[in-house]
């Protein structure tokens, strides 16, 4: 792993111009959650966790930079779906004075950032980490622009890095496919400062997993996750949870190379279970899970005893529901889901686990 200085560049660049960069970058679902922060350090992890990039859930975002005074404050417009949104601003600001150290041409620019998702506004899946990630990106882009040494593996470490300073789980968004974030001692290379792609062999079927998310609540919600982070710090059972999350990491990648469909489905609805198990005995405590939530987690319970389908759900931190299944059972699935299912949600979204 590399020390945080790696990303560090002292260096005066002498031909820098107004300029614009695009990039896209995808949402994640974690199969094993993120759940907690080291205390007195900044968006370091508690545990390691690993997410399917979500290939249709997507944001692009435009960074329009021109040239300032040095001396003069920096001035940062926000524009989401082509309405400007002044309340993204805090969050945008420290999370480039977070990155300032490691990205000093920041200091140069003025900027006007232009985002819009794929995934309907207001519907509930966290838009953090493709959006965090896609400015980490676009920033990465204006580095390239300004350094042409600049090679690609170090291009998406620290985009990786710098997504991580502005949301844990956008740090993850960089790779498709499966991707670590965080030390795990059975995972070469993994780090807390930026994610990798999953390093050891994928069985052919979790090479092709679909996953319908079902919005049950289109409401923001009401303890954020960054908050619930904070919760972990005096949880009387995050010791436990440390435990729980590094031994089913373990069982992950086993799972992983042998191709056990039903072994991962439990172990991901047990994690999120687990999660959610979290947030209720933590003080204060709170219930993500709405009524329909609960509907909805029975009847996949009940289809898959009775159909032998390989359809699990895991659960985000809120109401939502994501149902992952292998793309070679996606049409009887599917057709079961809008028939059965489609009462209890606001939405449905559907993407393939690339
Ligand atoms: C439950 O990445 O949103 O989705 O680092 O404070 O921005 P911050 O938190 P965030 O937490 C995501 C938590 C989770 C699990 C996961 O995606 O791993």
């Amino acid at each position: 792993m590399k020390s945080r200085c790696f990303f560090y560049k002292k260096k005066n660049y002498s031909i820098v111009s107004n300029g614009v960069v695009t990039k896209k970058s995808y949402s994640n679902i974690a199969l094993i959650k993120y759940w907690g922060k080291r205390k007195n350090k900044i968006q370091i992890p508690m545990n390691s966790s690993i997410s399917y990039s979500l290939e249709k859930v997507y944001t692009v975002t435009k960074l329009i930079y021109s040239l300032k005074e040095i001396k003069k404050k920096r001035s940062i417009k926000i524009f989401f779906s082509g309405k400007e949104k002044t309340n993204f601003l805090p969050k945008i600001f420290e999370f480039f004075h977070r990155i300032s150290f490691y990205c000093s041409y920041l200091r140069y620019f003025n900027f006007v950032i232009k985002t819009d998702n794929t995934f309907p506004h207001s519907s509930g899946i966290a838009s953090s980490a493709s959006s965090m990630s896609a400015l980490a990106l676009c920033i990465m882009e204006i580095e390239k622009k300004l350094d042409s040494s600049l090679k690609e593996a170090f291009f998406l470490k620290k985009a990786s890095f710098l997504a991580r300073l502005g949301s844990g789980s956008a740090c993850r968004s960089i790779y498709p496919g499966l991707v670590v974030w965080g030390k795990h001692k059975s995972i070469k290379g993994s780090n807390n400062l930026y994610s990798i792609p999953y390093p050891y062999k994928i069985h052919p079927i979790f090479k092709k997993i679909w996953d319908t998310i079902l919005v049950i609540d289109e409401e923001p919600k009401k303890i954020l996750s960054s908050k619930g982070h904070q919760l972990m710090n005096h949880h009387p059972y995050a010791k436990e949870r440390l435990k729980f999350a590094n031994r089913n990491m373990d069982q992950l990648i086993s799972i992983l190379k042998i191709g056990d469909f039903p072994k991962f489905g439990e172990l991901i609805e047990h994690e999120s279970l687990n999660l959610h198990a979290m947030i209720m005995t933590s003080n204060p405590y709170f219930l993500w899970m709405r009524p329909n939530t609960l509907h909805v987690l029975h009847k996949v319970w009940d289809f898959r005893k009775q159909s032998k389908k390989n359809i699990y759900f895991t659960l985000d931190a809120g109401a939502n529901v994501h149902l992952l299944y292998p793309i070679q059972e996606k049409k009887v699935i599917i057709r079961w889901i809008y028939s059965e299912l489609i009462y209890y949600c606001k939405k449905i979204i559907e993407s393939f686990c690339q």
